[in-house]
């Protein structure tokens, strides 16, 4: 495939970035040190922007081993885990990031003649792994702009093609929406497929939004998590994914012995003993994702997506030319050149009070010298092309 992006840009659907690598939330704003410019500030990969308690880095270093290979089947991270989420260690799989976990459920349950299916616009990593799998793409895209499933066309996909596999993303990244559990139950009931819902924004929409409680249910029914955003985890690398322990036995065959390293076992299971303090920061940045979201709703010609997650999806008039008026006054907000059915679009995480109060000065000086160039164009909500 063609790629005409440039760094910084993000198309939906790309499977390879302009390095030729897979897109993901963070690379473009790495300096060639692979560092983040100290002067900018990245609301770009939905990342909690809070910095680990102090001295918690040092207490996990401590005790471990660094000559000996982590335990490769993680036992005490899936007991905590599995406590936490009322299932047994059996029903849970722990990857690096929950990007190996999609990668080794497109390796166990798709492959040529075994489709996936997914909504775009969606979380960009899905389609770029299905065609590193071999595994054959189909689309539903999202109804009511990017806010609803298109059911119909899901089941009837399901029902006309040899899907293996779904994908939901509740709440959808990029576009904050989340789905209705009876919507998710439908697809569970009748689309005759494995059903994987990421959840990797979940406890922004609260615990009672999760189908984690559906599993006992549906033998279909595979559930995914993460302890990049909530967990401000995204350097170490921790994702689990639960299901039926059948299902995460055939996984378990394509996870590579010691897919999960001593450090970050430990980190999770010390973020596990400290959820209380990550619920307080969980709130804080719900409160500051409505912040940004009002904040945003209140410049002129800007549409913008409510949002059940850390983050908020919203279209100006020309979001390239944003994205970099963003970035010159310091700020890094994720550019999509195109979404499906949205067109061009930026999205922007939760940062700090600080951060974000600063981000939206600056997304008012850059909607005023909108205005001052083009009033017309900045008067009207931004309509998809
Ligand atoms: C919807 C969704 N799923 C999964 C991931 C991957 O997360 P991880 O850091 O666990 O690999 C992301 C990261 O941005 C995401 O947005």
């Amino acid at each position: 495939m063609g790629n005409k992006s440039t760094p910084g840009r993000e198309r939906d659907q790309e499977t390879r970035d302009a390095t030729g690598g897979v897109p993901h939330e963070n690379q473009e704003t790495r300096d060639v040190a692979g560092g983040v410019p100290a002067s900018l500030i990245k609301l770009d990969a939905n990342e909690n922007p809070f910095p680990w308690p102090e001295g918690l880095g040092a207490e996990i270093a401590a005790g471990l081993e660094f000559n000996r290979y982590p335990d490769g089947e993680a036992i005490a991270l899936r007991e905590a885990l599995a406590a936490r989420c009322g299932l047994r260690a059996e029903e849970i799989i722990v990857g690096n990031g929950s990007d190996e976990l999609i990668v080794m459920a497109l390796q166990t349950f798709g492959g040529p003649g075994r489709a996936l299916l997914i909504h775009p616009p969606t979380f960009g990593v899905y389609a770029a792994m299905a065609a590193t799998t071999g595994t054959p793409l189909l689309e539903a895209p999202l109804a009511a702009e990017g806010q609803a499933l298109n059911l119909e066309k899901m089941l009837s996909l399901c029902r006309d093609n040899p899907v293996a596999v779904m994908i939901v993303c509740n709440p959808n990244n990029p576009t904050g929406a989340l789905f209705p559990r009876p919507e998710i139950e439908r697809l569970l009931k009748e689309s005759g497929t494995l059903v994987l819902v990421d959840e990797a924004y979940g406890e922004f929409a609260g615990a009672e939004t999760s189908v984690l409680p559906l599993i006992s249910e549906y033998q279909n029914l595979l559930v995914m998590k993460t302890f990049s955003k909530a967990f401000g985890m995204a350097a170490l690398r921790l994702g689990y994914l639960c299901g039926p322990a059948a299902a995460v036995s055939s996984l378990n065959r394509t996870r590579q012995t010691f897919n999960v390293n001593s450090f970050t076992q430990k980190a999770g299971l010390a973020v596990i003993r400290r959820a209380a303090a990550y619920e307080r920061q969980v709130a804080a940045l719900r409160a500051e994702t409505e912040k940004l979201y009002r904040g945003l709703k209140g410049l002129p010609g800007v549409k913008v997506w409510p949002t059940r997650a850390n983050f908020v999806l919203f279209r100006p008039p020309d979001a390239i030319r944003w994205g970099e008026a963003l970035r010159a006054r310091g700020f890094i907000a994720r550019v999509f050149e195109h979404l499906t059915g949205l067109g061009p679009c930026l999205r922007v995480s939760a940062g700090t009070p600080a951060e974000n109060e600063a981000f939206l000065r600056a997304a008012g000086e850059v909607a005023a010298a909108e205005n001052e160039a083009s009033p017309r164009a900045a008067g009207e909500v931004a309509a998809a092309p």
